[in-house]
This record gives C-alpha cells, structure tokens and sequence, in this order.
C-alpha cells in the first residue's frame, strides 16, 4: 500500500483569482499548474489547505462527511492570511464536483477517498514580504487512501514539550503550511532522540496539540481538551468525538489543561489519551515522555474508550449507524 496521501486522482477543480474575479472552476490535469518561481506562496508562505474525506457507503453511495465546517474553516484560514476572498459557495460546489467526478475510485472502508482543498498566493511579487499576493489559485486534490491502521493499532508515544511551541499563537487556528514546517525539526528530533511518534506542544505548561492532531485525556467517562482558543487548530474530528461523546453520557471538560495535572492523571489506572483528526480519526495515546522520564497512560496500551468512540465515529462515518448530525452530503 503507497504512503498515505501518494496517490493522486488524476484531475482536480481548480479556479484562480486574478485581482477582481475568480476564473469559473475548471477540472484539470492534477499536476497542471504553472506557477511564476517569484510567486508570493513560494517565498512568503501565503497558503492554506483543508483536509477532509468521502466515504462509500454499503449501497454504493459516496458521503462527505462534515464539509460545511471544513469549507468555513478553509475560509478563516484565508482571511487570516490575508489571501483572497473566495465564496464558500463556489468551494463547495467545486468539492462536490470533483468527488462526483472521481465517485467510482473512493475505496471502500475502511478506506476512503481524502480530498485537500488548497489556496495559495499566485502574484510573482518578491518585495511583498509584509503585503498580501493580490492573485490567488484554489484547487481541490484528491487522494484515495487506505486503512490507516492496517500496520496494526498501536499506542502512540509523545514527547511532551513545555518549552517550545508548534507555531505563533496567534497562527494556531490557520491550516497553513508554515505551521508544519515549523513543527517538523523539533518533531524529528522527537523521533530520533526518544523514537517518540509526536510532539505534543505544551508552551509554559498549556497543553494544546500535536503537530497534525488534537489531543484528548479520556479519564474514566471524562474527557478533558483544551477549550477553543486562538492558539491551535479547531479540529472537525476533535468536535465530532466530543459530540459523540456527549451523545453517550461522557462528561465533556473543554478546559486549559497543565502538563502536571496530565501526567498526574495520565499515570492513573483506566486513563486513556488520544489524537484526534482526518486521518487517523483516534488514534491512542500509550507513552508521555517529559524530561526524560517515560509515564504509560493507564495500561500504556489501546484505551477501550479510544477504540469504542472512534468505532462510533467510524461507522456514522461508514454508513453503518444513523447520520443524526446530518454530518453527511451524498454527492
Ligand atoms: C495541527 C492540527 N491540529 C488538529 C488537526 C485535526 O483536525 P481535523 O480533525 O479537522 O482533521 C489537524 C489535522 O488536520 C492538524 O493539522
């Protein structure tokens, strides 16, 4: 199986924004852009991209799951970075135009077809350090993907980090590609240093996220996440457990949460710790490592709340348990 997000449909929804109008969207070849090598996106970093998924259902339908919040969140993301505005209407409809389009390649599950819309600023202006590209390019990628967890579930092991932080705090709520770049180095050395998988970014203490996943202390029937501030990415996956979560009865504790009181609770019996988003939806937590010192979250193993929430979530997700949310759109 190809590394997740290798493979390519081959044509993709693709509009540009020329300074006063958005070009009417297109499908094109999917590696048919031409981009002048001064483009602002290539020096100033001026780009967001959204990542979302279609699921097939038993009956052959294809479903995306939660489009709404990904569009608008996509839409944040460009107004904060002073990228052209675009109508969500126009976005959506180029999505749902592209999965149509690519509806009979969308794996079945626990595959699924991964669809990352993407916004980048286009004008060849290399003396634009502190001003915004007044051209834009939005394009809808997508990728068939596989069983994330086909090499086996494992519980993860994460570094916990007080000192560094994963971007500028008033950067954290933007789906921008600098924020990765930024949280790839200390990331990698997490790897190498403590074979640790992720970084879990907790500046001054405050525990946030990881550096492509939100992050949950599943104690007893409690969940405790960081309440939704400036300072980190308002996952669709975090607000859809939480939702799920609530739906059964669990107690939902969106809060600051300090690395004391993490591992304090973290070493208790039956406490089980998760990373939420798209891709892996929840994915367990076994190991924190802080300051050296290795702490098994409950049991170190795979938290049965874990597995039994992101079983729920799946199989909405699936088809196979009722959509109450109306959190899915049949293309
Ligand atoms: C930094 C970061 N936090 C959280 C998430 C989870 O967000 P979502 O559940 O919308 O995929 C992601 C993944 O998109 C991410 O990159």
């Amino acid at each position: 199986m190809s590394a997740f997000g290798s493979v390519f449909m081959p044509e993709m929804a693709i509009s540009w924004f020329d300074g006063s109008n958005w070009s009417p969207s297109e499908i094109v070849s999917s590696d048919s852009i031409q981009l002048h090598p001064g483009a602002h996106v290539l020096h100033y970093s001026s780009t967001c991209f959204e990542g979302l998924k279609a699921f097939r259902h038993a009956d052959g339908s294809v479903n995306i799951f939660r489009m709404d919040r990904n569009v608008d969140r996509f839409a944040q993301s460009s107004e904060l970075l002073a990228l052209p505005e675009f109508d969500k209407e126009m976005v959506s409809r180029m999505i749902v135009e592209i999965v149509r389009k690519f509806a009979s390649d969308a794996p079945e599950p626990p595959g699924s077809l991964y669809i990352r819309p993407t916004h980048i600023g286009t004008e060849p202006a290399i003396g634009k350090a502190a001003v915004p590209s007044l051209t834009s390019c939005l394009y809808i990628l997508l990728s068939p993907v596989g069983d994330y967890f086909a090499g086996g579930d494992k519980a993860l092991r994460l570094l916990v980090d007080d000192g560094g932080m994963r971007c500028p705090p008033h950067m954290g709520m933007v789906k921008s590609g600098g924020n990765y770049a930024g949280a790839l180095l200390p990331t990698m050395k997490a790897r190498a240093e403590f074979k640790a998988d992720q970084v879990l970014f907790c500046p001054g203490g405050d525990v946030q996220e990881t550096g492509a996943a939100n992050f949950l202390l599943i104690d007893g029937d409690e969940i405790i996440t960081k309440a939704l501030d400036e300072s980190f990415l308002h996952g669709v996956t975090r607000d859809s457990i939480l939702t799920i979560a609530r739906d059964k009865g669990m107690k939902v504790s969106e809060r600051d949460l300090t690395v004391e009181e993490l591992l304090e609770r973290a070493a208790r019996p039956g406490c089980e710790a998760a990373l939420s988003g798209t891709a892996a939806v929840l994915a367990p937590v076994g190991t924190l490592i802080y300051k050296g010192e290795e702490i098994s979250v409950g049991n170190g193993g795979i938290g049965e709340t874990t597995v039994k929430l992101r079983t729920a979530l799946n199989n909405i997700q699936w088809g196979r348990a009722e959509d109450t949310h109306g959190w899915l759109l049949k293309v």
